[in-house]
Formats: C-alpha cells, sequence, structure tokens
C-alpha cells in the first residue's frame, strides 16, 4: 500500500468517526418513540430497521461481525451481513441498536443505541452467546486482577493498588440468580455491590469513571456481543478488561468453530476483543448515567451521543438538535 493509499484511508476513518453519530442517533430516536410501550420487540425493531437504513448510506464495504444474532436466526443486521454502499474501506461492524431493551419498553433509565467499527479482522467475531467478564478502569498495575483469580482474591488485589479497604470498593453485577455467588462473595470480602437490571456495555464503561460513578470493578456474565463493544469502549479511555465466552454445548462449539474460534475456553483480553483502531458510538434512548436519553419537542429532536476512539483516546460528546423533523419520521 502506498503512503498515498494509507494517508487516504486514515482521512476517510477521521470522517467516518463523526459519520457514526447519524446512525446511532436514528436507531436512538426510533427506538425512543417506542419508550414505556411494554413491547420489547417493537422497540428492538425499531432501532434495528433505523440503525441498518443508516448504516447502508456510510461509504464502507462493511461486514456485520457482532450483531442481531445469527444469519438463520435474525433478519436484519445479522453476523454476517455486509452493510455500507460497499465502496469504501473495509471494516468490522458491531452493533446492538438496543442496548436494554427492556429499559426502553419500560421507559426505566439506561437504553442506548451503540455500535462500533473497526478495521477488518480487528473485532471478534463471535456467536451471540453469553460472555464471563471481569473490567477495571485505568490507573492500576496490569494484571492486577484476572478472571480466574478468586472473587475475594481480585477485590484484595484491587484494593491494596487502589490504597484503600476492600470495604471502599464498589462492584457492578448484573442482578441475576446467575450470580448470587458472585454478589454474595463481594459481600463477604466487605466490597459493596451495585446491581443493574440491565445494560452492561455503560456498566463496563463506568469502570473508567470510577470517581464519578463510584464503579470500581464489573464482574459477572453478560452478552458477547455487549463484550465486545464494551472493550472497544474500555479501550478508548483505559483501563483492563478479560473476556471468556460461555461454550457450554456441542452445539454452540460448533457455531463457534465455523467463526474461527478454536479454543472454546480461551480467555480474550481487551485488545483481542477489539483490536486496532476502533471506533465506538452510542446514543442514550432513555436517561441514564452515561447519556441522556432522547427528548421530543414540538418542533425539534434532541440527542446525546459519545464516541469514542481508541486511536487516539478521544472521547466526544454531541449534543444534536434535529429540526428535519420529516426524516425522523420515515425511522
Ligand atoms: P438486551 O438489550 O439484548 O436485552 O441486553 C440487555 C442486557 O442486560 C445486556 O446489557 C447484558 O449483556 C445481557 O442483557 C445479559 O443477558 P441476560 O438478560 O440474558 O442475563
Amino acid at each position: 500500500m502506498t503512503d498515498l493509499v494509507i494517508q487516504e484511508e486514515k482521512i476517510i476513518e477521521r470522517i467516518l468517526t463523526l459519520e457514526l453519530v447519524r446512525v446511532t442517533e436514528r436507531a436512538a430516536v426510533a427506538a425512543a418513540r417506542l419508550r414505556g410501550r411494554g413491547d420489547e420487540k417493537a422497540a428492538d425493531q425499531a432501532a434495528v430497521d433505523a440503525m441498518r437504513r443508516e448504516l447502508n448510506r456510510l461509504p464502507i464495504d462493511g461486514t456485520v461481525v457482532i450483531g442481531e444474532g445469527e444469519r438463520d436466526e435474525a433478519p436484519m443486521l445479522f453476523i454476517g451481513e455486509r452493510v455500507g454502499t460497499k465502496t469504501g474501506p473495509k471494516v468490522d461492524i458491531a452493533v446492538d441498536p438496543l442496548e436494554g431493551t427492556t429499559l426502553c419498553a419500560k421507559d426505566m433509565p439506561g437504553s442506548i443505541a451503540v455500535m462500533a467499527m473497526a478495521k477488518a479482522g480487528s473485532l471478534l467475531y463471535a456467536p451471540d452467546v453469553y460472555m464471563d467478564k471481569i473490567a477495571i478502569g485505568p490507573g492500576y498495575p496490569k494484571g492486577v486482577v484476572h478472571i480466574d483469580n478468586s472473587v475475594e482474591d481480585n477485590i484484595m488485589a484491587l484494593a491494596k493498588a487502589k490504597g484503600v479497604k476492600p470495604g471502599e470498593i464498589t462492584a457492578l453485577i448484573l442482578d441475576r440468580p446467575r450470580h448470587a455467588e458472585l454478589i454474595a462473595a463481594c459481600r463477604r470480602v466487605g466490597a459493596g455491590v451495585r446491581l443493574i437490571t440491565d445494560g452492561d456495555v455503560a456498566g463496563v464503561i463506568f469502570t473508567a469513571q470510577a470517581d464519578q460513578t463510584g464503579v470500581d470493578i464489573y464482574f459477572g456474565t453478560g452478552g458477547a456481543p455487549e463484550g465486545v463493544l464494551a472493550a472497544g469502549a474500555l479501550r478508548c479511555v483505559g483501563g483492563q478488561m478479560q473476556g471468556r465466552l460461555i461454550l457450554d454445548t456441542e452445539e454452540k462449539r460448533e457455531r463457534s468453530l465455523k467463526m474461527g474460534i478454536k479454543d472454546p475456553k480461551k480467555i480474550y483480553d481487551m485488545t483481542e476483543l477489539a483490536s486496532g483502531d476502533v471506533i465506538v458510538c452510542a446514543t442514550g434512548v432513555t436517561d441514564g448515567a452515561l447519556l441522556k436519553g432522547v427528548r421530543f419537542h414540538k418542533e425539534m429532536i434532541e440527542t446525546e451521543t459519545v464516541i469514542y476512539r481508541s486511536v487516539t483516546g478521544t472521547v466526544r460528546r454531541i449534543i444534536a438538535e434535529h429540526r428535519e423533523m420529516e426524516k425522523f419520521k420515515l425511522d
């Protein structure tokens, strides 16, 4: 590749960073129209349709590597689907058009529209399964916590590295019966546990802003797609994360083998989940600690979006006022 071509690619990627805002904005507005309607599927579908329409306007040759499911079960934005005008750079796309479908359906805090983009081959190509995750924010020695260490050891090590007592550590965990022992173990060692009902992409990102969120560590099992998206964002703001796919049936192991995953027990670190120059973009659907939700005014729609770019570590927040209401009605 000549220097000129590399330079051109870089310029295209920089421009694309801002183009992604439109994609998550559209998905967020479409889902927000269905906030509180109790219909998770309809809200998700609206976000998927809007995100797909907008993605297909981008000058990229994109492949969805993290999507709404696998080809045979998900009609749109399935893993392997090609998106974009197919004329620009070859990129991997990870999407979660509505992260926190239940939160949106119940109009509870924290649902977002989120996606990531990176050079082809940079994002983990994985089936839609669960992932064990552990994440902490920046400023700690490498390897201070490890997914295979006991909960107690991880909390003690983190507390020591932070220079506080274990009782001053707060862990964020999805409130699920499967996490009962994890929660009990955190409490046994004296740590506080903050429970969330959904939305662990933001949950992982919160560890990077411990002074504001009060969250020191994220633990537990959530979606693998959410793991990849969170890793991309955490790489930008700094921190450490490990994830391991839960491939607990022959069927899941076969599906992942087809996607090139040879070691079903592999522990992926943050850069293996999302490598290279990763851009992660999220727009709030409902109000949350990470982002404000969509506001519908008489003649304007307001959105808040955050974009993370790993190569530069830049985080941009964009508050947009959309006045072309007709455009948004299509979504
Ligand atoms: P959805 O938007 O797909 O409902 O995901 C919400 C979520 O809470 C994720 O943030 C999390 O990774 C996953 O669900 C956990 O899965 P489960 O609800 O099956 O425990």
